[in-house]
């Protein structure tokens, strides 16, 4: 077993992922999540499919990976925290605060998230225990509105699913993190493609296959090149430093471009998977592919109530979600754990149960803020040019703002502060070549392409809003 880190006499030492397979496998589990089965089949079937797709997968390529890279040598370099690997790479400079604000975005993150989680396990536990028979084309919306919309179970499910979380935390990263990312992360490729199997074999699915594919430029402008850039950072957990966090409990060996390649490369296979999941089915009964965020909600369960052994089938698809729902809430709440146990030598048992309990600060208003009819669904707040309710505001917050912030924070410490040399030792990893053509280009993608992407989208996305 690695133990990787400072381990001071005072403090008990640091205890990493044991094995490298543990870490890549957390770090898919942190990037596979409700963004790539939930969010992005909604979001690209509302900006004209595969045209936004092939716009998604430039901001993966040339914008995303090259901070996720970044991360992951911050964290490995640092073996502290988020705000702990600034000050030990940049020390008495106040770079650190790029790791607070990957703080504050966790909360942020998390508060919605959570509330989405919760939701995901109730349509399992219906799908289980009364199975989806009621959920018609024209009852269920109208059953998903009244359950989010209600009080008590929706906060229900919600606090359940953080229960879930800080459940596998408190074990910590190895014990806790690492042991459930090996199980869960393979079942839920394996349930994933007897979806798949199912959705492609039913007749009519051929169409959702050609919808997703086939481009439609005439439905881009720029608010989807800016959801298309929000999607990618969310997708890949880049931006609020939790793979900051997960690489700081890793040891120095493997070179970080091919470990990173190989998160954005699965994440980004898994959000196009999730499409041929989905789409074929959808196609198939003739639903609409554009049915935004309660596609997953509405359009699918009355999918499983009209299809053989949709009970099964449905269950299946909502328990696996759950499990990589689960995979990324812990990944959200981890930087906020370790920032407390390294920064603050809060033991790990105690910085969960407050980091926990805080998060419901924010998450249970946003749970009953989901749409204007929900308890406190009136509350409006300003936001560039309009106004959002508190569900809406974090969501829009995060993925928009808070996320490409960070990633350019990051971006800019590599160039102006870090600078070439180390960085690229550390991305090499021990025996690595920090001259490879592959570790510069990621360096100078890093300090160039995608810190100039992200200002330029960030700007004309925010010009459009206030328009
Ligand atoms: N990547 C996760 C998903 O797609 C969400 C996430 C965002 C996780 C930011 C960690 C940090 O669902």
């Amino acid at each position: 077993m690695s133990v990787a880190g400072n381990a001071s006499p005072t403090r008990d030492p640091r205890l990493g992922f044991a094995t490298r397979i543990g870490f890549v496998l957390a770090a898919v589990g942190s990037a596979v999540g409700l963004g790539n089965v939930w969010r992005f089949p909604y979001v690209a079937g509302e900006n004209g499919g595969a045209a936004f797709i092939f716009i998604y997968l430039l901001c993966v390529a040339f914008v995303a990976l090259p901070v996720l890279i970044g991360e992951f040598a911050i964290g490995r370099r640092g073996q502290r925290s988020a705000v702990g690997s600034f000050r030990v790479i940049s020390p008495g400079t106040p770079w650190w605060l790029t790791g607070l604000l990957g703080v504050a975005t966790a909360f942020v993150i998390l508060s919605f998230y959570s509330a989405v989680a919760g939701w995901v396990l109730h349509y399992a536990m219906v799908g289980a225990f009364s199975g989806f028979g009621e959920y018609t084309r024209e009852e269920s919306g109208a059953f998903f509105g009244a359950f989010i919309e209600g009080f008590g179970q929706p906060v229900f499910y919600q606090l359940l699913a953080v229960l879930a979380t800080v459940g596998v935390i408190v074990f910590g990263v190895h014990g806790g993190i690492e042991r459930v990312s090996k199980v869960l992360m393979p079942a839920l490729f394996f349930v994933m493609l007897l979806l798949i199997l199912r959705s492609l074999t039913l007749p009519g699915a051929a169409e959702g296959i050609v919808w997703l594919f086939r481009p439609d430029f005439g439905e881009i402008g720029l608010g989807s090149v800016f959801d298309a850039l929000g999607m990618a950072f969310f997708s890949l957990s880049v931006g609020m430093g939790a793979m900051i966090t997960y690489a700081s409990y890793v040891s120095r060996e493997s070179n970080l471009v091919t470990t990173g390649t190989t998160v954005a490369g699965l994440d980004t296979a898994v959000a196009i998977l999730a499409g041929l999941m989905i789409f074929p089915a959808v196609f198939a009964f003739g639903m609409d592919p554009a049915g935004g965020p309660g596609l997953v909600f509405v359009t699918l369960p009355s999918i499983f109530s009209e299809m053989p052994a949709g009970r099964l089938v449905g269950t299946a698809f909502f328990a696996m979600l759950f499990v990589a729902a689960l995979t990324s809430m812990i990944s959200i709440l981890e930087p906020v754990v370790t920032c407390l146990v390294d920064e603050w030598s809060v033991r790990r048992g105690p910085a969960t149960t407050i980091s926990g309990l805080a998060i419901l600060v924010l998450g249970i208003p946003a749970c009953l803020s989901v749409s204007p009819g929900a308890p406190l669904g009136q509350i409006m707040i300003p936001f560039f040019g309009g106004s959002l309710g508190i569900f809406d505001l974090m969501d829009t917050l995060s993925n928009k703002l808070m996320l490409p912030i960070g990633g350019l924070l990051m971006c800019l410490f590599l160039a102006f502060s870090w600078k070439s040399r180390g960085a690229l030792a550390e991305v090499a990893g021990t025996g690595g070549n920090p001259d490879s053509i592959w570790l510069r280009g990621w360096f100078w993608m890093a300090v160039t392409v995608a810190p100039l992407g992200i200002v330029i989208i960030l700007v004309t996305g925010l010009l459009d809003l206030v328009r």
